[in-house]
This record gives C-alpha cells, sequence and structure tokens, in this order.
C-alpha cells in the first residue's frame, strides 16, 4: 500500500532552534505508513539535508522554485533560488502554485507549469497546488495533460487540493466538498488514462489540525498541513492523532 504524505509547509515561520525541535518532535512520533515532508523556509533547508538520519520516511521540500531551468546559463534572476541549487541540499519535493504565491508574487498557470516542467526534469517531486475544480478545473487538466504526456525523470506528482477559504484561516473544508473535488481530480484521470509507471497523490490543504485531520486521511492521499506544524503543541497532537 502507498504510503499517506504528511506534508508541512512553515511558510515565513521557524527558525534555527525551532528545527530542532521540530525533527525531536517527529522522530518521536514518527509512524510507518506515512511519508512526512517538511518545507521550511529555504534558509533552513541546510538544517535537513542530511536527511537520513531520520529514516526513510522522511524528505525535504522547498516552498517554491525558479522558473527557469539551468543554473549556468540563466543567472539573471536576482533573489530566485534554482532547482540545481535546491538539488544540493537533498531537496527532493517541491511546492508549487501555492494561492498564496499567486496572491502575493501575481504567479501564473503558465509560470506553475513551468515550475513544474523542471522539477520533473530535475527529478524533483512537484506538490501543486489547486483551488476547487469549478475555479481550477482547465488549470487541473493542463497539469495532469502535461504530466501524463511528458517523458520525465519523476514518475509521480502530489496535487494538492487547497480551498482557498480554509488556507490560513482556521476554518477548514467540508468532507462533502473535499471529496467531491478530489474525486473530480480523479475522474479526469481515469479519462485521460494514466500509464502505469505514473501515480498522482491527491492530498488536501487547508486549516488541517488534531481534531480534523483523522477524517479527512480516510479520503484521499495525505494533508498538507501549514500553521499547525509551525507550532511544537497542536503539531505533537497532530502526529499523536494519525
Ligand atoms: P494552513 O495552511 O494549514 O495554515 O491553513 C495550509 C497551506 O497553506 O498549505
Amino acid at each position: 500500500m502507498n504510503n499517506k504524505k504528511i506534508i508541512f509547509n512553515w511558510k515565513m515561520q521557524g527558525d534555527l532552534s525551532f528545527c530542532k525541535q521540530f525533527l525531536e518532535v517527529l522522530s518521536i512520533n514518527f509512524k510507518k505508513n506515512y511519508n512526512y515532508i517538511v518545507c521550511p523556509p529555504m534558509t533552513m533547508l541546510h538544517k535537513f539535508s542530511d536527511i537520513n538520519y531520520v529514516n526513510e520516511s522522511f524528505f525535504l521540500g522547498a516552498q517554491n522554485c525558479a522558473n527557469v531551468a539551468e543554473l549556468q546559463n540563466e543567472i539573471n534572476y536576482t533573489g530566485e533560488i534554482s532547482i540545481t541549487n535546491l538539488k544540493q541540499f537533498n531537496v527532493s519535493h517541491c511546492l508549487v502554485g501555492h494561492s498564496e504565491r499567486r496572491r502575493h508574487f501575481n504567479e501564473s498557470d503558465d509560470i506553475i507549469l513551468q515550475k513544474m516542467d523542471h522539477l520533473l526534469h530535475s527529478g524533483i517531486i512537484p506538490i501543486i497546488c489547486v483551488r476547487k475544480f469549478f475555479e481550477d478545473g482547465d488549470y487541473i487538466k493542463d497539469i495532469i495533460r502535461s504530466f501524463i504526456c511528458s517523458v520525465n525523470n519523476v514518475d509521480n506528482i502530489i496535487i494538492a487540493y487547497e480551498p482557498v477559504g480554509a488556507i490560513g484561516t482556521g476554518v477548514v473544508d467540508n468532507l462533502y466538498s473535499i471529496e467531491e473535488n478530489i474525486a473530480q481530480i480523479k475522474n479526469f484521470i481515469a479519462m485521460l488514462g494514466l500509464n502505469f509507471q505514473k501515480k498522482i497523490d491527491i492530498i488536501y490543504g487547508g486549516s488541517v489540525n488534531a481534531s480534523n485531520v483523522g477524517e479527512i486521511l480516510k479520503i484521499c492521499d495525505g494533508v498538507l498541513v501549514g500553521k499547525v506544524s509551525t507550532d511544537i503543541q497542536k503539531l505533537t497532537e497532530l502526529l499523536n492523532i494519525i
């Protein structure tokens, strides 16, 4: 059986001492059948780059990457982080298309699709955030089509269904709506037909906490946890429940 994914998005939170606390809590509460992927701010990636010392179900993710591929050819992007650079820190996953990036940095569907493509070619698994199917249907279809049609170094992607009203608000989407939106994505994948070597995990994100994570995990492949992953008490409660 495929391990459920528990992804932690620290956003702009966390500091060097929190990295240590986080690892301690995670290693105490680690459970089989889950993959844990932590996405700290870029400046803290180095604290996790020697990830094997935790165990083989723990992975390091970035919160963003540049939408240009090669460091050598494309240096004129002050402030951006290349995928080549991320790989030096053993980053295996990368968030793209988060609604906060769309809102604050005007990221478009095209930019997100470029990032996804570069990540796949570089051997990094993209975690692509999408909104409700009625808002993002065509974009979701483009993601899936371009993944299925491409020849890549990575055989799986993670799609995170994240309704905007649930992100950072404390108001989780209702289970019916989560199921419905995930079913719509799955129906489209089924319609296209998926090469058996390629896999798409579909997870949920938006105000996940200890009291709702159990029910949510029953209906999808994992969760993307923001705020709760930066509070040791709440994180411990959540890790205990799953
Ligand atoms: P939240 O964030 O858990 O704080 O709602 C989720 C996310 O932004 O991915």
